[in-house]
């Protein structure tokens, strides 16, 4: 069986994608007791150590209102901590996939491809795309964007966050103009697993079929969910974001790659949690 070794296997993403393909891989969690990734010297002590033929790297500083106040936290784990894990893991000779997000583009000239430019206007955004430059074009990079699943006790996603407030009747003001593209996370695995299994360097976008404003996901939430969708009332970009401009505004994700696992749009991959 193919072994699989991972960082962030505690993680929203990374705990779902070994729940999934847990019988098809062999995963060796490699969690922030056993190597602090900012830590070199752990990090080669524990790579070194550790029999892996592919190396998926999803750690990370996710926080992005939280890395406007902490920039240098996110560089340090997000750009040097990714360095450190990438130059040992390149050490050992082996593949290495890097979990990247579509906040390394600026939402201004979409859609995004995986030949686009990155041109990220968050700290977070940055320090993602810091972590993007520091591989070499062996390195396999996947982008995803807005992942959410059915449950998942340590962190809310954005379904599940709006899905609270509207079980408590709270009024929401959601964006219009704004594009956003919500990726099941079971989508996400499932396509991983064939790129483990076909792995080859470079960039690939693994994201939901369609995109849709924050408006429009919220409302449709709340209509499959039988919330009232009153309680949703709509704002601009601009009003929304003022004076922290830092979420893309477009965020159209596609793919010109991803002809081997089809994606579910959003209402799919809530009729899909819904009934599962
Ligand atoms: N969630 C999103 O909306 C989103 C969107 C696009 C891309 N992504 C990317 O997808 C990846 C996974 O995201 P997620 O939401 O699943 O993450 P998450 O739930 O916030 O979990 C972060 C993971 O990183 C680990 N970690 C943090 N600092 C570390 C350190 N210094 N050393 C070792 N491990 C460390 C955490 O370990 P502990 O549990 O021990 O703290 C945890 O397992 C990230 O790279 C993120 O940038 C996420």
């Amino acid at each position: 069986m193919m072994k699989i070794a991972l960082t962030g296997a505690s993680g929203l993403v990374g705990s779902r994608i070994v729940e999934l393909l847990g019988n098809d891989f062999d995963f060796i969690s490699l969690s922030q007791n056993d190597m602090d990734i900012t830590d070199k010297e752990s990090v080669v002590k524990k790579i070194m150590n550790t029999d892996f033929d592919i190396f998926l790297h999803l750690a990370g500083y996710t926080n992005v209102d939280g890395a406007e106040k902490e920039k240098e936290v996110a560089l340090k784990i997000n750009r040097d901590g990714t360095k450190n894990v990438f130059d040992a893991v390149r050490q050992r000779g082996k593949k290495f996939i890097y979990i990247s997000t579509d906040f390394v583009f600026d939402g201004k000239n979409p859609p995004y491809f995986e030949d686009s430019s990155p041109n990220p206007i968050s700290s977070y955004g940055i320090s993602k795309y810091e972590g993007e430059k520091v591989l070499d074009e062996g390195a396999m990079i996947v982008r995803i964007s807005y992942p959410y699943r059915k449950s998942f006790e340590l962190k809310k996603d954005f379904v599940r966050t709006i899905r609270s407030l509207l079980e408590q009747h709270k009024p929401l003001t959601m964006v219009t103009d704004s594009l956003m593209t919500p990726t099941l996370i079971d989508d996400i695995a499932y396509a991983l697993k064939y790129l483990f299994m076909n792995f080859s360097g470079g960039a690939y976008h693994i994201n939901g079929a369609d995109s849709l404003s924050p408006y429009d996901a919220g409302k449709l939430i709340a209509k499959m969910y039988g919330f009232d969708q009153s309680l949703i009332t709509p704002t601009t970009y601009e009003k929304y974001f003022q004076g922290k401009a830092f979420r893309s505004q477009y965020s159209d994700m596609k793919s010109k790659k991803n002809n081997f696992y089809k994606m579910k749009s959003f209402k799919e991959g809530l009729q899909f949690i819904l009934k599962d």
